[in-house]
């Protein structure tokens, strides 16, 4: 589960040296990607001149969420919008903070990928001279440890389900050092059990290293430090600007359930209640449901090794129906022309919109949710994520246009969109989660993790207790002297 913080072979270790000392390359600490004011001076001043979207070692330090708008400098607060209630229909101020400013992937899944690699590079468990790094995913997450393998110049390999977005595998395509390195297994967003399978079956190649995100704990500890902290500092900006305000809820839709360890943080911290999200099409955690939908990204049909089910507070299921329309409508002109000068929609945040992929769309509407089912007033903040912007998905208006308005998307459509979908939006699927609820979706991870996938019963209920979790952040500074420590092996060699 990737929890080592000791070198486990010295061999491996040493070669992983060498290589980053050719490729001239320096790993941030966790600590740093939390906070990047902490980047030593020197480091951020090699940065100016570094296109971030370039395979560059430097790029690294740009792995956290305070890059700015043009995602070359770094602003103070990690940028974010406020979606206000001309928007969303609800009184509660919606805190979104943009993934789309991470580099090179432009999705903040290379955060992920990173928090997964990083430890077991430094511990010497991934060597990028002989191993290939295999990156199962449902298509930003294996961008993001492709980009990162690009770097190490290591073979990357992104094993995903054929039918994700156009735009991820033409990214892919650019990115990979060869077509073999793109592994299609059938089906689309919610068939992770075949992308299991896929990994299983290359895993059996000693060479073939798999950096599962369902059940390495680099992902959750990477999201929980860094983007509860992220949240945090936008809270702490919000409320210097309006003492009044305070956080009441963090709302993420899970796929690996990274992002949601963010709010076993802003709950330790802030007091804030956990929502987790899926799919209506896909209700797993809500109804042990299954099936197909297009909220890409999330929704994959179990419950992953890394969700902290306990200290969850509630489940929101989302249409994918609603996230389609609503992202058209974000997306056309005539929808924003609509949302500005017909429901008063500040110019600043209609000309944002671009920010929110179809995963977005569908935290904001979960988000829209949780402030209607627990009634919240102006001064309560709902936080929440875009994983990333709507350029992923340009490829996909054409289709929902055609079958969702064949007569066109226009005025009429968009109030009706507006009208079904943000002032219409209702919480049959909402549910707030006793103690029972909990113990009902923990329990369904058993058949995924024991029976599936071997792991042992002990380290499966192990999982039950609040311990377990806060146990795991003492791993952050244990890695983090390690990476120093591999960092300044780096620099003596060379
Ligand atoms: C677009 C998008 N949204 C949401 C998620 C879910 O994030 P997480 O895996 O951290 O739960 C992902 C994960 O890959 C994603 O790619």
């Amino acid at each position: 589960m990737g929890l080592e913080t000791d070198i486990v072979d010295r061999e491996v270790y040493d070669n992983s040296v060498a290589r980053f000392r050719a490729a001239r390359i320096v790993l941030p600490t966790f600590a740093e990607l939390a906070d990047p004011a902490r980047i030593p001076a020197a480091v951020e001043a090699g940065l100016a001149g570094v296109d971030p979207d370039a395979p560059d070692p430097r790029n690294l330090f740009r792995v956290h969420w305070y890059n700015d708008a043009t995602r070359r400098s770094r602003a103070a607060v990690p940028e974010h919008l406020v979606l206000p209630q001309s928007l969303t229909g609800v009184r509660a101020p919606i805190v979104v903070a943009l993934g789309d400013r991470f580099p090179m992937i432009r999705a903040h899944k290379v955060l992920a990928a990173y928090g997964c690699l990083a430890p077991r590079l430094v511990t010497g468990q991934f060597d990028p001279t002989r191993h290939r790094a295999l990156w199962p995913s449902t298509g930003n997450y294996c961008r993001g440890g492709v980009a990162i393998s690009r770097i190490m110049g290591c073979h990357g390999v992104a094993i995903l389900p054929a039918g994700m977005s156009a735009e991820r595998f033409e990214w892919l395509e650019r990115w990979v050092a060869g077509p073999e390195d793109i592994v299609r297994t059938p089906g689309s967003e919610s068939n992770v059990k075949e992308i299991y399978d896929a990994c299983a079956e290359l895993a059996r190649d000693p060479a073939n290293v798999v950096f599962n995100q369902f059940c390495e704990f680099g992902n959750y500890l990477v999201h929980y430090l860094c983007t509860g902290a992220a949240l945090a500092r936008v809270v702490a900006a919000l409320a210097a600007a309006r003492p009044a305000v305070r956080p009441f809820a963090f709302v993420s839709a899970t796929g690996s359930a990274g992002t949601l360890a963010a709010g076993d943080y802003l709950k330790r911290e802030l007091g804030t209640r956990t929502v987790a999200v899926e799919a209506l099409e896909c209700p797993t955690l809500l109804y042990n449901g299954f099936g197909e939908h297009n909220i890409q990204g999330i929704g994959d049909k179990h419950v992953p090794f890394i969700h902290n089910v306990m200290a969850t507070d509630a489940v929101a299921a989302i249409s994918d129906r609603a996230t389609d329309a609503i992202s058209l409508f974000f997306q056309r002109e005539v929808g924003r022309r609509y949302l500005a000068a017909r429901r008063g929609v500040p110019a600043g945040v209609v000309a944002a919109l671009g920010a929110l992929g179809l995963s977005s769309v569908c935290n904001v509407l979960a988000a829209i949710q949780t402030a209607r089912w627990f009634d919240l007033g102006p001064d309560d903040l709902v936080l929440t994520v875009a994983t990333d912007g709507a350029a992923m998905y340009a490829s996909e208006w054409p289709r929902i246009e055609r079958r969702d308005f064949p007569g066109g998307f226009d005025e009429v459509a968009c109030g009706e969109v507006f009208g079904e979908h943000l002032l219409g939006a209702r919480t049959e699927h909402y549910l707030e989660l006793g103690q029972r609820d909990r113990e009902r979706i923990f329990n369904l991870g058993y058949f995924t993790w024991v029976e599936q996938q071997g792991v042992a019963v002990e380290e499966f209920t192990v999982r039950r207790s609040a311990q377990f979790w806060d146990g795991l952040r003492a791993h952050l500074p244990a890695w983090d002297e390690r990476i120093r420590e591999f960092n300044a092996r780096v620099a003596a060699a060379s």
